[in-house]
């Protein structure tokens, strides 16, 4: 039902200006014949050195310009924002999706959403929406910092469907973290896990740097807990160890490069049922681009900026194509919000065994054939991708 419009406004200001409930806000559209300056606005939570406070980004569909105000600058940001003529107000909380939409006699259209815990991406420190209490004492022994348990706990929330959907019958979960790094996510992947899904979960630590087993090994007994393991090896090491049989979920969180590829091929060769991969830097087919006598649409790849970020995108999808390609079902997801890590895209997948399509081969095979690409995964994997290529 539309309803005045000044007082449904009204009642979003004390939302916008609650920095501890607020996830985001966006302010966009216009109304009948009028026209707001800016021509859009985001609003949203930061953590400062000064602690919290509403970071407010206005453009003018041009050129965005970024404020952070707290106290009565908030107030008087916002009010200044709620006077403009938008058309739309999206607002979310953390206990609710507000979204105000004004109709063309100038009324509100205001439609409230209760919001789940599980549907907030954990960014901000109260209880209930952390998976592992972030005062827990295991953070505190692995020394990591607010950022890294918020990332931990992000991956969490998207590793603890898959983990209950693959725990096998009769035997007990097995996980694997490759390039598993400081074990920040491994040991509380597997304290999770222990308590949520399976109490007999392996785990295992995986990563190139001997140091870092010797380190993780020694938390890990400080923490108390048991049934989790580190090996100095390298992924590739990794493959050939007798002693990595029957596992269940592959985790590679950051591993660099084409240390992700590995994971990936890794993961397949073991047939792993659930793989979550956050991938890091990416420099393979950033190379083979640079490299290539000629790519289609050029400006795409010619600035170096533009050349990483598109490379970022189709090593990614080439990533995903191939899961598909090798049975997966696949999933790339935002796991947490740019503002926590540039890096927050997640390659999700859970084995189902389906072949692939037709269309599916040729929209992998028209993607590297276009781009002159020999994507790392595809590399590793040559004779099974091989075997499915020839096979439709
Ligand atoms: C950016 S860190 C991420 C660490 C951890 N996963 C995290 O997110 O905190 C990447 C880790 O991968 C390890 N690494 C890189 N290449 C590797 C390889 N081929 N085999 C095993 N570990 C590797 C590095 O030693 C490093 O600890």
């Amino acid at each position: 039902m539309p309803e005045p419009l000044v007082p449904a406004l009204d009642r979003l200001r004390p939302l916008l200006l609650d920095a501890d409930g607020l996830v985001r806000a966006v302010a966009s559209g216009r109304r009948r014949n009028q026209h707001p300056d800016p021509s859009r606005a985001e609003l949203r939570p930061v953590d400062l050195k000064q602690g919290r406070q509403i970071q407010v980004t206005t453009t003018d569909g041009r050129i965005p310009v970024v404020r952070n105000l707290t106290g009565e600058a908030a107030g008087q940001g916002i009010d200044a924002l709620l006077a403009q003529p938008f058309g739309n107000w999206h607002v979310e909380t953390r206990d609710s999706i507000v979204q105000l939409r004004v109709t063309k006699r100038g009324e509100a259209q205001v439609h409230v959403e209760a919001r789940s815990a599980e549907r907030v991406d954990g960014s901000h420190d109260r209880p209930p929406n952390h998976l592992i209490d972030p005062d827990d004492p295991l953070f505190r022994i692995l020394g990591a910092d607010a950022a890294k348990r918020r990332q931990v706990d992000a991956f969490l929330r998207q590793l603890a469907p898959i983990a209950r959907r693959v725990k096998p019958e009769g035997r007990s979960l097995r996980v694997v973290d490759l390039g598993c790094g400081n074990a920040y996510l491994t040991m509380a992947a597997h304290r999770y896990l222990a308590a949520e899904v399976d109490p007999d979960v392996q785990t295992l630590g995986v990563d190139i740097r001997p140091e870092m087993a010797e380190r993780n090994a020694r938390v890990a007994a400080e923490a108390g807990l048991t049934g989790l393991g580190f090996r100095a090896a390298s992924i590739e090491q990794a493959a050939a160890d007798p002693e990595f049989t029957g596992v269940d979920i592959v985790l590679a969180l950051h591993a660099c490069d084409t240390a992700t590829d590995d994971s990936l091929a890794l993961a397949v060769r073991w047939r792993a049922q659930g793989v979550l991969a956050a991938p890091c830097c990416h420099h393979d087919i950033q190379r083979q681009l640079t490299e290539a006598e000629t790519v289609p649409f050029g400006g795409l790849t010619r600035h170096p900026i533009l050349r990483e970020r598109f490379a970022d995108v189709l090593t990614d999808t080439a990533r995903a194509d191939l899961l598909r390609l090798l049975g997966y079902r696949v999933e790339v997801v935002e796991f947490i919000d740019s503002r926590h890590t540039p890096r927050n895209a997640l390659i999700r997948a859970v084995h189902t065994g389906t072949a692939p399509t037709a269309r599916r081969v040729a929209e992998y095979t028209d993607l590297v054939s276009s781009w002159h690409v020999d994507p790392a995964l595809a590399q590793r994997l040559r004779p099974e991708v091989d075997a499915v290529l020839g096979s439709v």
